[in-house]
């Protein structure tokens, strides 16, 4: 694992993403629990929330009363949120040397508030640098279901209460990421069982480490 130019960097950061009830967060749990068993020292975050403070941005921007949110309102919050949680969680545990693995980064907001609410990808990456700098996943997960089975399975938010169509844009929004940054950006097929989904999940996953942070297990 190596030291990226200037950022003090010497960790992995891996980011799940997907539609609504794609399984990714059940994901995300079962790889920090594979990458503990085999030694790595592994930090979790959640988008929006996981800090104090990011909790409580998380309740406002998902609080089904707030019907009048604009676009640009809810694209701050969820930057807000993430700023603290880069400063509090992320940032410290890459230069730690540690594997960060987040349920959300900034490719929920370019899907999200970039495709679906129509902002536009320019905007969303605008805030991004603000907030977070040059601060990217080394790899993200997007675990691709149906969208409607997806939706059955998911509760009822404020986003999740969106029309189809807005799903639909989501969806749309992701597939454009994979094709801009190819490098990175996975999709896995989020089909089948939890553990057939994993071992999918994991080949994506030892591919990247495989020896990365071999320093810093236990
Ligand atoms: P969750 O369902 O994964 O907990 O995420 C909360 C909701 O917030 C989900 O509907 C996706 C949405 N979201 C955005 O719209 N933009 C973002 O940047 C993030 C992180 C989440």
């Amino acid at each position: 694992m190596t030291e990226r130019a200037g950022t003090g960097r010497r960790g992995l950061f891996i980011t799940f993403e997907g539609t609504e009830g794609s399984g990714k967060t059940t994901q995300m749990c079962l790889l920090v629990e594979r990458l503990r068993g085999a030694g790595y020292t592994v930090a979790e975050n959640q988008e929006p929330g996981a800090t104090r403070i990011g909790g409580q941005i998380r309740r406002i921007l998902l609080d089904p009363a707030h019907r009048e949110m604009t676009p640009m309102a809810e694209l701050l919050l969820m930057f807000a949120s993430r700023a603290q949680a880069a400063a509090e969680i992320v940032v410290p545990a890459l230069e730690r040397g540690e594997i960060v693995v987040s349920d959300r980064f900034t490719d929920s907001t370019l899907a999200y508030q970039g495709e679906a609410r129509g902002l536009g990808f320019e905007t969303v990456m605008a805030a991004h640098r603000l907030a977070l700098g040059g601060l990217l996943p080394d790899l993200t997960l997007c675990i691709a279901v149906d969208i409607e089975t997806g939706l059955r399975r998911a509760s009822e938010n404020r986003m999740e209460q969106q029309p189809l169509e807005f799903h639909r844009r989501v969806a749309a929004g992701y597939r454009k990421i994979a094709a801009a940054a190819p490098e990175r950006f996975r999709m896995v097929d989020g089909s089948g069982a939890p553990e057939e989904v994993a071992e999918r999940v994991w080949a994506e996953a030892t591919r990247l480490c495989g020896g990365a942070g071999a320093e810093n297990r236990s």
